[in-house]
């Protein structure tokens, strides 16, 4: 091993409140399988976690980056009988295009798995067994709705009726929308099948599996007292909401065909021929898309390093980072933790599985203040963004107004404005402005200057906003990250105005020379603190003035470094217009589109 990658393992990155070990482990909440996702998805947790894992490898952290789709459940089986195919099928046809969409957005996962996979039933059965067997499941009977007609159970909220309360003739058996209050599905007047109509309903019982959360209430809140402080308030306050109403043990079971099922040697049988529910399941799929990663890649058991518990300065220790948008925090705060905290009480040090170290949390991104909508198909999707423009535009839009202290709107206007100020005007111009002005005056070719006064105030400057930036990634605070960012382009193109070359090329060729060559310094440095941000464009900017590298490295060198690293003479390769800006007609169009207002 070189002595390089020696110090790499072992050096241990201090970010604001904590040691961070060199390796990093980045879950995103996993897609559910129903459909084309929209932006607000997008920003909710797969973005943000893309960001996170390019700056991680960028600083030279060794890292993970799994993601997969969330495929069990009531919503999968009747999206697939709608759509006329078997459920797998269907699964199969959203996860190839999910992936695909993913990819296109520059989501650099290391693997993109499926919750249906073998490995994930193996290690839901196996985690189901360990909390049999350490007694924190327990059979109980419940009352379900049964639908005659459809010879199936029916989940509450499919069951619609008058609510007793209001009067409300679709009420959903869990909750009345008009009214709000909390239903049984028994409460229901005139009860029936939201899926076919039939008022053929019964009551049936039905055996399922608990698990027994109330009784780890004290172990995950002094677990979530300990993030206090370096997990976003929205994250904490919201597990504590859930602790404050008393945790609740929890169904875990259904009565459902697909889904993984209940193994035989779990309560004697008794629950033969039913499934874990989707939220039970989906979790583990965090571990199991690793098994899954390391099968396909012949890593071998590799994968359970990654989700092992270490203690002290092992230098095999993670750092485990999960990304979800704020509906999702009760089950990551207190549903996912007590199967780990159950499992674990009976290993050994060394192999108890990891719990998360960083929980980001995000808001709502609203789009004109009101609902993005997968089934009314209201805003803007994955797919059709793609089809306007390039993923950058999109990243860079979404991550610099993340719904991180509050919930933020999308409007085309705003949108418009952001792209066509921050991108075209300010980071695009600089780089197109510098680069052909190099080419009509200087041949082309990094000209040969002595820096002043001018250049050494910038650098110390840069010095200062450089880290300012790396140390909001770090905290994976992205809206100020891209504040700082922007501040760094603008400094760059207040320089370049006061050094004016193209006013001084006449009169003093020296001085524009010394403007330029900073010029281009900045553009080559803007390529490498964009990249984990924009990474095509940053690769484009990049390779402007030096090939760019598949992982672009976060400029450690000092500024007076980095800053005069070109040698005289070298040659650079002008992009074309970088950014197109976005037309009033184009925001007339696609509001007309997609709906606005
Ligand atoms: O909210 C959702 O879309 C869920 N599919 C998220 C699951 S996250 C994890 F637990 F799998
Ligand atoms: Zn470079």
């Amino acid at each position: 091993m070189h002595l390089v990658s020696v110090m790499m393992l072992f050096h241990c990155f201090s970010g604001k409140n904590m040691t961070i070990p060199a390796r990093v482990l980045i879950t995103s909440a996993l897609p559910y399988i129903n459909g084309v996702k929209h932006l607000g998805n997008l920003i909710g947790s797969m973005l943000p976690a893309d960001v996170y894992a390019r700056f991680s490898r960028s600083v030279g952290r060794e890292t993970l980056f799994i993601c997969a789709t969330d495929e069990h459940g009531t919503p999968a089986e009747l999206a697939a009988l709608e759509a006329g195919q078997s459920v797998r099928d269907y699964c199969t046809h959203w996860h190839v295009i999910q992936k695909e969409h993913g990819e296109r957005f520059g989501l650099s996962w290391d693997w993109f798995g499926r919750s249906s996979s073998p490995q994930n039933r193996e290690l839901t059965q196996y985690f189901a067994r360990e909390l049999w067997k350490n007694g924190y499941l327990e059979v109980r009977k419940t009352r379900q709705v049964y639908s005659v007609a459809e010879k199936r159970f029916l989940p509450d909220r499919y069951v619609i009726g008058t609510c007793p309360h209001c009067g409300y003739d679709r009420a959903r058996g869990d909750q009345c929308e008009n009214c709000t209050r909390v239903l049984d599905p028994a409460d229901l007047i005139n009860p029936r099948s939201a899926v076919s109509g039939s008022p053929e309903i019964e009551i049936r019982e039905s055996a399922h599996l608990f698990l027994k959360q109330s009784e780890f209430a004290e172990r995950i809140r002094t677990w979530i007292d300990s993030h206090k402080g370096d997990w976003p308030n929205l994250v904490t306050s919201i597990a504590e909401k859930w602790l404050d109403e008393g945790l609740q043990d929890r169904g875990i079971t259904r009565d459902l065909e697909w889904g993984v099922p209940v193994p035989d040697d779990i309560a004697n049988g008794e629950l033969k021929g039913k499934v874990f529910y989707v939220w039970f399941d989906a979790p583990i799929e965090y571990i199991a898309a690793t098994k899954e990663w390391a099968d396909a890649t012949g890593k071998g058991d590799l994968w359970r390093d990654w989700w092992t518990e270490r203690g002290g300065n092992d230098p095999r220790a993670v750092r485990y980072v999960e990304f979800m948008a704020k509906d999702n925090v009760p089950f990551h705060t207190v549903g996912f933790p007590c199967t780990l905290f159950g499992v674990n009480e009976t290993l050994p040090e060394g192999e108890k599985w990891k719990v998360v170290d960083r929980l980001k949390g995000f808001n709502w991104l609203t789009y004109y203040g009101g609902k993005f909508s997968t089934s009314s198909k209201r805003g803007v999707f994955m797919d059709t963004a793609l089809d306007l423009l390039p993923a950058d535009y999109w990243r860079y839009y979404l991550l610099a107004n993340a719904p991180e202290s509050a919930d933020s709107s999308f409007t085309w206007e705003h949108f418009a404005g952001t792209v066509n100020k921050d991108l075209a005007d300010v980071l695009g111009n600089f780089v197109n402005r510098v680069t052909k002005f190099c080419v009509s005056r200087f041949d082309g070719k990094v000209p040969d200057a002595i820096y002043g006064e001018e250049e050494q105030a910038l650098i110390a400057e840069l010095d200062g906003r450089i880290t300012t930036y790396r140390g909001f990634l770090e905290a994976m605070e992205f809206r100020k990250a891209l504040g700082e960012l922007r501040a760094i382009w603008v400094v760059g193109n207040e320089y370049l105005t006061r050094a004016a070359p193209w006013t001084h090329f006449k009169t003093d060729p020296a001085r524009a020379a010394v403007g330029v060559r900073m010029g281009l310094h900045l553009v080559h440095l803007f390529g490498h603190l964009a990249a984990p941000i924009i990474p095509s464009y940053a690769k484009v900017i990049h390779a402007a003035i030096l090939p760019a590298p598949d992982l672009i490295p976060w400029p450690d060198e000092t500024m007076a470094g980095f800053l005069d690293q070109l040698k005289p003479g070298h040659v650079i390769h002008p992009p074309e217009v970088l950014f197109a800006k976005i037309t009033d007609e184009q925001v007339e169009e696609w509001k007309t589109r997609f709906g606005g207002e």
